[in-house]
């Protein structure tokens, strides 16, 4: 079994995009600027944004974090997303994910502009992934996308395997895991909810993708000898033992899934970085676009 390191490997793509940002710097060119949007103050919201923020600075990116109390009204952020789509110092920004109930994501994703959306949610954006045109893609599945191409894993002619269909994840990744390119043009399975018999599916796998957002679901059973195994899932679980109060758990169950995988992500260390890469890559592209 080959553990897949995605801190490592988020950490490589980082030092690429710091030597292109020495470079843009030597030309008197303009430094990427992201901005990120925090509401309110979910624990592990505040934790993603302020890592975004970390990054930036380590790459030699502007950064600006924008934080708004959750008792903001929907027309307010609307109009602070409208300001930040006409400021032209910000090349890109991210709303961070989940918004307090009475705010419409969708109404949030579609407000921003389709140029400066580095965290590729907009359906403009989605819409061109999956024609594989230039687009901002998806950070979490562009992340995935990369380990797979990092780790030389073959996926043409594979049957890959999605558990979950959020707009965020399942449903982008297993479009671009049919896509005439590399990686890619496997044979793709969709699960959800709904899926009767998922077992017998995840059991086709030669590639299994869950991003379910339940601790621990995915176990030995349910996964076939030799599969690649990437799991999207991280769940904060309370543990006394922690300093923090809680532990991290992924959406496999890490311990016996991994004896018998051919390749895996953990939780942490695993999908969770390379998002950040991905947003990171998204956002030198979009200034390099201007
Ligand atoms: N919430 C969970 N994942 C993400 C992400 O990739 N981007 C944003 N904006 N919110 C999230």
């Amino acid at each position: 079994m080959i553990l897949i390191d995605g801190k490592k490997t988020s950490l490589e793509i980082q030092d690429e995009i710091k030597e292109e940002v020495i470079y843009l710097k030597s030309k008197g060119k303009k430094i990427p600027h992201l901005a990120a949007v925090l509401v309110g103050s979910n624990g592990a919201s505040k934790t993603y944004v302020n890592a975004k923020v970390v990054a930036c600075e380590r790459v030699g990116f502007e950064s600006t974090l924008v934080r708004l109390p959750d008792t903001i009204s929907e027309d307010e952020l609307l109009h602070k997303i409208e300001k930040l789509n006409n400021n032209a110092e910000i090349d890109g920004f991210i709303v961070q994910l989940p918004l307090p109930d009475h705010i419409s994501e969708k109404k949030v994703t579609q407000a921003i502009s389709a140029k400066k959306d580095v965290d590729g949610f907009h359906p403009e954006n989605i819409g061109r992934t999956a024609l594989n045109l230039p687009a901002f893609l998806p950070a979490t599945p562009f992340g995935i996308l990369q380990l797979l191409e990092r780790y030389n894993i073959e996926t043409s002619g594979k049957h890959c395997v999605v558990v979950g269909r959020s707009n965020i994840v399942g449903a982008p990744i297993s479009i671009m895991m049919g896509r005439n390119s590399y990686p890619g043009n496997s044979t793709v399975t969709l699960t959800h909810s709904r899926t009767v018999n998922l077992k017998q599916l995840t059991l086709m796998a030669d590639i299994l993708i869950v991003a379910l957002g339940k601790p621990e679901f995915i176990t030995a059973d349910m996964v076939k000898e030799n599969a690649v195994v990437i799991d999207v899932g991280i769940t904060r679980i309370a543990d006394k033992t922690k300093k923090s109060g809680y532990c991290l758990k992924g959406d496999v169950k890490f311990d016996e899934v991994s004896e018998k995988c051919s390749f895996i992500t953990p939780v942490p260390g695993g999908v969770g970085p390379m998002t950040i890469a991905s947003l990171l890559k998204n956002t030198l592209l979009a200034s390099k676009r201007k």
